[in-house]
């Protein structure tokens, strides 16, 4: 007999550590499935990116900022939301809750504190639906580390595919990884992923991103560079860990004097870096064959061919399991908060080193 399914409608929204733009995946879920119904993605524009990214940095008033940017940030997904609804047909009565994961501006585990902004009450006041936000403050209160936290949805994943074991790398701004095994998990931060490659372009050529890596290709990679970068405490720490703008910075890129270097050689060795830390990874992961890339380093062709090429796993994207690279985060977070509202404790010993389960999320009601 198939298992009662209790199928409903979930909006997750994500801004990663890129500050490249917002993504929102309408999902229906239950136990069992996943089923993206429709998404929509916007890009910042580069002075709201450039905004973002500088209030990581302590600046004058930034509490005012961070409280009218998190307003803007809630605009956008009230009108995405809007779009979504109204393009398939449904009321906000029919959708059960919103996860929503704004950029975030400090990850201070240490401190005990993760600040996300985003307004949820705006979201839920003007969307009528219920919405959750701030997922992490409450891992890192039982001394977790408050990230990753998609790892338990890439379990879940597998297991709506009857997938017992395989890897993911979520290539963002950073990378994280994935480890499942039938019923176990492990997931930690690896460092950086798109953050340097997407600051250097912007600083010698004002792009925002190094197009299937076209720029890195003309260049090639700079062995002392690579070694003085990957001599960071960061790489060989043991999980659990995770890190983020807070540390990989541009104070910490200042010690490297890239500007005496040719630029494309930098930019070579930056995607290098990223390769470096993923096929490290992979070559500790004897047991497992299948490994699935999300996250917009997903499209990145040079990196996708590094790890193709230098590995000997089965290198897909998530596209293989259904869910594009890019909508992997936010129905992510739409699944969070599914849990979140069905009281759920969510096990995150293994991943981010909480010492009991917790419910993940705040819900605020319309
Ligand atoms: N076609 C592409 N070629 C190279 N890099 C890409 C491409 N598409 C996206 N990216 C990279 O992915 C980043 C966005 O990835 P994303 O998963 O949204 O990260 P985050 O979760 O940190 O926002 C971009 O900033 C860019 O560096
Ligand atoms: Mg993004």
């Amino acid at each position: 007999m198939q298992p009662k399914s209790d199928k409903k409608l979930f909006f997750g929204i994500m801004s990663g550590t890129s500050s490249d733009g917002l993504d929102v995946a309408l999902c229906s879920i239950d136990d069992n499935q996943i089923k993206i119904i429709d998404s929509i993605s916007q890009k910042y524009s580069k002075k709201l990116q450039m905004e973002i990214i500088e209030l990581n940095s302590p600046s004058f008033d930034d509490l005012n900022k961070s409280n009218i940017l998190g307003n803007k940030i809630s605009d956008i997904s009230i009108k995405l939301i809007d779009q979504l609804l109204f393009k398939n047909g449904l009321r906000p009565s029919s959708i059960e809750a919103i996860g929503i994961h704004g950029p975030t501006v400090r990850h201070v585990p240490r401190d005990f504190y993760s600040l996300q902004i985003g307004n949820e009450f705006l979201l839920a006041n003007r969307t009528q639906i219920k919405t959750v936000s701030n997922f992490r403050n409450m891992d890192i209160a039982s001394n977790g580390e408050g990230a990753p936290l998609i790892p338990l949805f890439h379990k879940y994943l597998l297991n709506t595919k009857n997938i017992k074991k395989g890897v993911f790398v979520n290539i963002g701004g950073f990378s994280n990884i994935s480890i499942v095994n039938n019923n176990s998990i492990k997931g930690y931060d690896l460092g950086p992923g798109n953050v340097f490659m997407d600051f250097w372009i912007n600083k010698i050529k004002n792009k925002k991103y190094d197009k299937n890596g076209s720029w890195a290709k003309s260049g090639a990679v700079l062995d002392d560079l690579l070694k003085r970068l990957l001599n960071d405490a960061f790489f060989k720490k043991k999980p659990p860990k995770s890190t983020g703008r807070d540390y990989f910075n541009l104070k910490w890129l200042a010690k490297f004097q890239l500007n005496d270097l040719k630029p494309e050689d930098v930019q070579r060795t930056f995607l290098e870096l990223t390769a470096v830390l993923i096929l490290r990874e992979f070559e500790k992961l004897t047991g497992y064959k299948n490994v699935f890339i999300c996250g917009g380093g997903a499209n990145n062709n040079l990196l996708m061919d590094q790890l193709l090429t230098r590995s000997q796993k089965n290198v897909h994207t998530t596209e293989y399991l259904g869910i594009k690279p890019e909508l992997i985060e936010p129905a992510g977070f739409a699944w969070l908060a599914r849990q979140s509202i069905n009281n759920k404790r969510l096990n995150y010993k293994t991943i981010t080193g909480a010492k009991k389960d917790n419910i993940l999320g705040v819900v605020v009601h319309p």
